[in-house]
């Protein structure tokens, strides 16, 4: 299946070099206003082109196939579809005989017994991801006065992002990338019992976005190493004000009305020129594969808007069900 959200629920479509990917989102309320330039800025975020990222040059421009009248959503399902076109499925061939160390070519064989478009990853191209980013413009417009800075921090473990990743394109390789993402003018909370939890939900969006290896809040892994005293946020007034924000704005799965901070690592991209192992599909003997193609050889730049969207989209689905946290005329 491929579903996410309870009361906001985002169903992704489509193949990397099929006819087109799309995204269909269900429980939009009726009466958002929605035009196809509001989508602009964030897929301009995600384009390829600067050096280091993907030659593929697609125009992404929506088209809101379902769910939209006179400019306001109706309610019924939100279809918004992105054409592919500037396709080229032979550069792929080689895969289905020689899978990619790293990529899902031989995990998604398994998975779909043999009968999955391998043509540019299929489904599990980052091509999909235009679905997670106009999904997160819709949902971005349920969550008035909520704010989102996201920051491509360093890749390799460098400050100098452009340069890592041109240096690694250069040699033929790929590069991982931290990015970091700031939330801030959530009610709190926000956030329901245990498995729907905050952290929860946002860690199960952002690990579906390909290339994630990790995600931490606030102090992450680092608590391993701290005592108490150091990670306890000081708290100062009643509203839940924090001095420090070890807590990344989340407290038992809720959030605590302070700035939600999320840190995600990318893996270095696996399509790399440099000749890897691998095995021959159809002797079974070992032997070596290049992806020589169009790729990006790091996933942050492109990737960062991807995990915004995906934190938007937990966000809003959360946002909607707080509306049916209070029963009538209740008083504590
Ligand atoms: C925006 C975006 C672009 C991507 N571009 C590439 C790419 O050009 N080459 C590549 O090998 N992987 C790329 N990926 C990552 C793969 O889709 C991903 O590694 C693959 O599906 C396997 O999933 P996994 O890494 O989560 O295990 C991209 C991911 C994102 C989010």
């Amino acid at each position: 299946m491929n579903d996410f959200g309870r009361l906001f629920r985002v169903t992704l479509y489509g193949e990397s070099h099929g006819p087109a990917v799309g995204v269909i989102l269900d429980g939009v309320p009726p009466g958002l206003s929605l035009a196809e330039d509001d989508f602009s800025a964030d897929l301009a975020r995600r384009r390829g082109g600067p050096a280091g990222t993907t030659a593929r040059s697609e125009p992404d421009h929506p088209r809101i196939r379902s769910g939209l009248y006179h400019g306001h959503s109706t309610g019924t399902p939100l279809a918004i579809e992105f054409e592919n076109t500037d396709t080229r499925p032979g550069d792929y061939a080689q895969f289905e005989r020689y899978p990619r160390p790293g990529h899902a070519d031989l995990a998604s064989r398994a998975r779909y017994r043999g009968w999955a478009d391998p043509r540019g990853s299929g489904h599990f191209s980052g091509r999909l991801t235009v679905g997670v980013v106009a999904a997160g413009v819709v949902a971005k417009k349920l969550l008035p006065g909520v704010s989102f800075r996201t920051l491509v921090l360093e890749a390799g473990g460098r400050a100098d992002v452009a340069a890592a990743m041109q240096e690694a394109q250069a040699a033929g390789d790929s590069v991982g990338s931290l990015v970091e993402i700031h939330v801030d003018g959530l009610s709190s909370g926000l956030g329901e019992p245990y498995w729907d939890g905050l952290e929860s939900r946002l860690a199960a969006a952002l690990f579906a976005v390909p290339g994630v290896r990790g995600v931490e809040f606030g102090d992450g892994f680092r608590v391993a190493a701290m005592r108490g005293s150091e990670h306890n946020d000081p708290i100062l007034d009643a509203e839940g004000r924090t001095e420090r924000n070890g807590a990344g704005g989340i407290n038992g799965g809720v959030g605590n009305g302070n700035q939600v901070v999320v840190r995600v690592a990318f893996k270095p991209p696996s399509s790399i020129a440099l000749p890897q192992d691998t095995v021959d599909m159809d002797t079974g003997q070992r032997a070596r594969v290049s992806a020589a193609g169009r790729h990006d050889a790091c996933l942050g730049p492109r990737g960062a808007v991807v995990l915004e969207a995906a934190c938007a989209i937990v966000l809003a689905d959360l946002a909607l069900a707080a509306r049916c946290h209070a029963a009538p005329e209740s008083t504590p």
